[in-house]
């Protein structure tokens, strides 16, 4: 085993990214709700690195800002990562340069990952550092076999099997055409090794640009053990140069997301038509139906049952709640809550244990207490309502005057009766009647009727009457 202080990551993610045509930085794409460099530095954080060093360039502040304040921060590893600018992009061979003032004295070997394979597992790049040091080979890579091996560069044997160079898609020979085994971006390499080899580069290439590759048929020559390891899934050392291949590689972290949380006890209908983002959690027997998105930070309990159709974001879910046909944002829902269809919990609500809320309802910045209902085309908005409330069809809280937004407070068991404006700041008391209709303007103290509206007159005989004018 190295020892932990042994080896450094450099990571490259300078790079433009020119064939994903975008102005997001490629190493930040999400896939599955994180930034594709979270994966490598994932997978890198696994060898257990002294140091791990990322290269930036294109869009670099907003790739070291988003890994300090998201994986490094998460991880408790910002004493341990740190950036090192490449200016112009002049190839992943002087990327890599760049980083090498900052590989700290006492890591003796530094592997080199590219920031756009983010299918790596760190359990194969262990494998990786022990094939490399048992083969005491000074530089090491990894190589897969594709049988299109389409813009990857191929790695060049000579007629006993042993590498010779790589060559980049670009610059293929027609004796090269015949080569199925592809270079993963994978190295590793004793550290004065690497200096010295990427010493010797140059640009004499179809891109005129500095390749890392060409450090493969440097070290052949200067007579440097050179091993490879073959990775037998092809798919983890996936490269995304585009959004083809993005989508893809999404596919695929997806599929295994959601094969651990099957494996841990939750039910997911359709894997085909379901999309959890990495890192949400979800207790034992809850069954997701199709169709449902659950992003961020969300984690729900044990025994809900979540969609069709329903998308819930940054919250957390309690147990035995049933969320049906509706959208949950930065929330916290009780247990045994059911929400939907058709409803719509937005930013910094607390919907507590046993309410339920919809069909066609919309709450936000709210409490809305224990047992409380809330059904039929609401609108609670800045409200507090206690518990075992019940909100008629159509309540609305009018929470905004057009320049500041008031508080409607509801006290325990206060019943509202349909289609009733609450004009905020205003106070239902405790076990308070609104009658149905009403336009609620000032405090109902507790236990009190409050009613609102005109009252009914009936004209008798007023159609007859219409008539006999209009004959
Ligand atoms: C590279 C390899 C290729 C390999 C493939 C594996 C070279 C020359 N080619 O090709 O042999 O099969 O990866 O996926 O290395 N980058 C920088 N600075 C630069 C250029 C690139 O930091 O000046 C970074 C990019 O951000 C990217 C990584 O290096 O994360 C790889 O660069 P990319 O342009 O994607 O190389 P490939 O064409 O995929
Ligand atoms: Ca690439």
């Amino acid at each position: 085993m190295v020892q932990e202080s042994k080896i450094a990551v450099v990571i490259l993610a300078a790079g433009e990214g020119t064939r994903m045509k975008s102005n997001t930085a490629k190493v930040l794409f999400p896939i599955c709700g994180r930034p594709m460099v979270d994966y490598i530095l994932d997978a890198a954080s696994d060898v257990k690195p002294g140091k791990i060093v990322v290269v930036i360039g294109h869009k670099g502040e907003e790739v070291a800002n988003r890994i300090i304040d998201g994986w490094a921060r998460d991880n408790d590893m910002g004493g341990n990562i740190e950036f090192a600018w490449q200016l112009q992009r002049r190839g992943t061979g002087h990327a890599v340069s760049c980083a090498q003032d900052q590989i700290p004295g006492d890591c003796e070997h530094v592997m080199v990952l590219c920031g756009d394979t983010p299918l790596i597992t760190g359990e194969m790049l262990n494998r990786f550092v022990q094939a490399h040091l048992s083969n005491r080979a000074e530089l090491s890579l990894v190589t897969a076999l594709l049988d299109d091996p389409g813009d990857y560069g191929r790695i060049r044997r000579d007629e006993n099997g042993n590498i010779v160079g790589i060559v980049e898609a670009n610059d293929l020979l027609p004796e090269d055409n015949h080569i199925k085994e592809i270079n993963a971006g994978i190295y590793i390499a004793g550290k004065e090794t690497l200096a010295r080899l990427l010493s010797r580069l140059n640009d004499n290439n179809a891109k005129q640009e500095f390749y890392l590759t060409d450090i493969v048929k440097k070290g052949v020559e200067a007579g440097c053990t050179v091993a490879s390891m073959m990775c037998q899934d092809v798919s983890i050392v996936q490269g995304v140069n585009d959004r083809y291949a993005l989508a893809l590689a999404e596919l695929r972290l997806r599929g295994t997301v959601l094969r651990d949380l099957c494996l841990s006890g939750v039910t997911i209908r359709d894997p085909r038509n379901t999309y959890i983002d990495s890192g949400v959690t979800i207790g034992a027997d809850t069954i997701i139906e199709p169709g449902t998105f659950l992003r961020g930070k969300t984690s729900i309990g044990q025994g809900c049952i979540i969609g069709p159709n329903s998308e819930i974001i940054d919250s957390w879910v309690g147990d035995n709640s049933r969320i049906w046909s509706s959208v949950v944002e930065e929330s916290k829902v009780g247990e045994n809550v059911r929400i939907g269809p058709f409803s719509h919990i937005r930013p910094d609500s607390v919907i507590e244990a046993d309410a339920s809320i919809g069909n066609f309802a919309e709450v936000k910045n709210s409490i809305i207490g224990q047992g409380s209902k809330v059904h039929h085309h609401s609108y609670l908005g800045d409200s507090s309502i206690g518990c075992g409330v019940n909100i008629g069809a159509g309540t609305v809280t009018v929470n905004y005057d057009g320049l500041k937004k008031h508080r409607t407070v509801i006290e325990d068991n206060a019943f509202i009766g349909c289609n009733a404006n609450l004009i905020a700041p205003v106070t239902i008391g405790k076990d308070a009647y609104v009658a149905a209709g009403s336009t609620i303007t000032g405090d109902i103290p507790g236990g009190a009727l409050g009613i609102a509206r005109e009252r009914q007159v009936n004209k008798e005989g007023w159609v007859a009457k219409r008539k006999e004018k209009t004959d």
